[in-house]
């Protein structure tokens, strides 16, 4: 792989992410119904990587914009293309995204012993909130909780709590990004 296209995903993506999905999710999986629900989904945004020589669909990766804050919903690499540069490129876009869209933080949950996101998450400024026992399933697996601060002065507390209070009612939403 010698480049990287980043585009929106389409319909047309659909086998490869749900390929992907079940290889880096096992059981925790989104089903084909839950990515095409996703997709099209208010306020979602998906994006694809694709190898520039092949057009293999390499990665994708996932926002959801409320209007305020932007949630990370899932980022994934395909397993013969990891670390080499995809999965920090793909969340780079969704954080320019989210600076388009003016939300004032990123939110995000990753299992806590998924070292490689966590590194990711935290190469880029990512910082631990809380913990979430239980939160994947079937699983049983806890969640850190994380957050970056896109606001300039990061100092407006209210807005960040407003943002906790946000990040605990999506809780159930079902993101793991
Ligand atoms: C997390 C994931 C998306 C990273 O994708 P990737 O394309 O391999 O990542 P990159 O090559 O861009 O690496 C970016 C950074 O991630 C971290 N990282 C990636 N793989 C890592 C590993 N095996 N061990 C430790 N850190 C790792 C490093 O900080 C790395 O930066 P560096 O190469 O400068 O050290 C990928 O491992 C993946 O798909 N995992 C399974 C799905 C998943 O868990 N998604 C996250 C849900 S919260």
């Amino acid at each position: 792989m010698t480049s990287l296209v980043v585009r929106s995903l389409c319909p047309l993506d659909v086998p490869a992410v749900v390929r992907m999905e079940g290889e880096l999710f096992g059981a925790g999986a989104w089903s084909r119904e839950s990515i095409v629900e996703e997709l099209s989904g208010p306020g979602r945004w998906y994006v694809g990587a694709l190898d520039g020589d092949t057009g293999e669909l390499v990665g994708y990766a996932g926002l959801w914009f409320d209007g305020f804050d932007a949630q990370v919903m899932t980022i994934g690499t395909d397993v013969a293309h990891q670390r080499r540069g995809v999965g920090r490129r793909l969340l780079g876009e969704l954080l320019d995204r989210a600076r388009t869209l003016g939300a004032g933080a990123v939110l995000l949950e990753v299992r806590v012993d998924n070292e490689p996101a966590l590194h990711l998450y935290e190469s880029v400024g990512f910082e631990r909130m809380g913990l979430r026992r239980g939160y994947y399933q079937p699983e049983n697996a806890d969640a850190w909780t994380m957050r970056l601060d896109l606001r300039r002065d990061g100092a407006d507390q209210r807005a960040g709590q407003r943002a906790d209070q946000r990040a605990d009612q999506r809780a159930d939403e079902g993101d793991r990004g």
